[in-house]
């Protein structure tokens, strides 16, 4: 990983969607912590439970380094959102931080750039790192919609956000098209589009642009990370189904480890 030159640490996510029990998940993380080794040493690592695995996950990572990120909040503190969760509940359970803007989330859920626009900075407020997703849909890459849908999507984001306070939010660029399919992104199509959103992060503040991690995801792999994660603005990526499987998230974070 190119830490040594852009002088941001590697970043390895696991997003395992609706995928654990509480049982599960304690299971998963004793075998992931004893096939990590010292693959964490080097790199920043994280895993985003379903919500009602958060408290066991914390519990069982409790002084490792990895971080128990959620995979969506509310905006507000508290209030009549029946089903939903709030900034202060995922502290009070120690999470560190929370994925926003996921395009399964886009889709099914009914989640717009206008609700990000206040979901990132009320966590950057309450003390948890977000983690924005953005990515274009394969239709409007054939277009050549995607600049667009990139730019739209990162300005209403961090549109409430203070330059000072940017490179505090880590984005991943997760193309709609390689998630789930099976189809990554080639490495030069990663590094594009995350050199694009870098770029644009650059318009507001070069020095946030520089200290940013922007994360790929989509399909990634033990036998496709090395060449994504080698990109110069790739900083490490958000792994669905593969970080559900302990042999391979160990096996990723060693890749981005280098
Ligand atoms: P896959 O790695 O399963 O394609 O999922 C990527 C993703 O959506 C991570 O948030």
């Amino acid at each position: 990983m190119p830490e040594a030159t852009s002088g941001r640490r590697p970043y390895m996510v696991g997003n395992w969607k609706m995928h654990k029990t509480v049982a599960e998940a304690r299971e998963f993380l004793q075998e992931l912590l004893s096939s990590l080794g010292d693959a964490g040493d080097d790199v920043d690592v994280g895993v985003c439970p379903p919500y009602i695995a958060l408290a066991a996950t914390v519990e069982e990572l409790d002084g490792t380094g990895v971080g128990v990120f959620a995979q969506n909040m509310s905006a507000a503190r508290d209030g009549a959102e029946t089903g939903e969760v709030s900034a202060p509940m995922l502290l009070e359970l120690g999470v560190r931080g929370v994925v926003l803007g996921h395009s399964e989330r886009r889709r099914d859920q009914c989640e717009t750039d206008r609700s990000l626009c206040e979901k990132v900075p009320a966590a950057l407020d309450a003390g948890l790192e977000p983690i924005l997703c953005v990515g274009e849909s394969e239709e409007e890459r054939d277009e050549g919609e995607m600049e667009r849908r990139l730019r739209h999507q990162i300005q209403e984001g961090l549109q409430q956000v203070p330059a000072e306070r940017l490179a505090e939010v880590t984005i991943a660029y997760e193309p709609v098209w390689a998630i789930g399919t099976g189809r990554s992104a080639s490495p030069e199509q990663a590094q594009e589009a995350i050199a694009f959103l870098r770029a644009l992060l650059g318009d507001r503040s070069s020095e946030a642009a520089e200290r940013v991690r922007i994360l790929y995801g989509g399909s990634i792999k033990p036998d496709n990370a090395a060449d994504i994660l080698g990109q110069p603005d790739v900083d490490g990526a958000l792994v669905g189904g593969a970080s559900t499987d302990a042999s391979d998230f160990a096996e990723l974070v060693a890749a981005a480890a280098g």
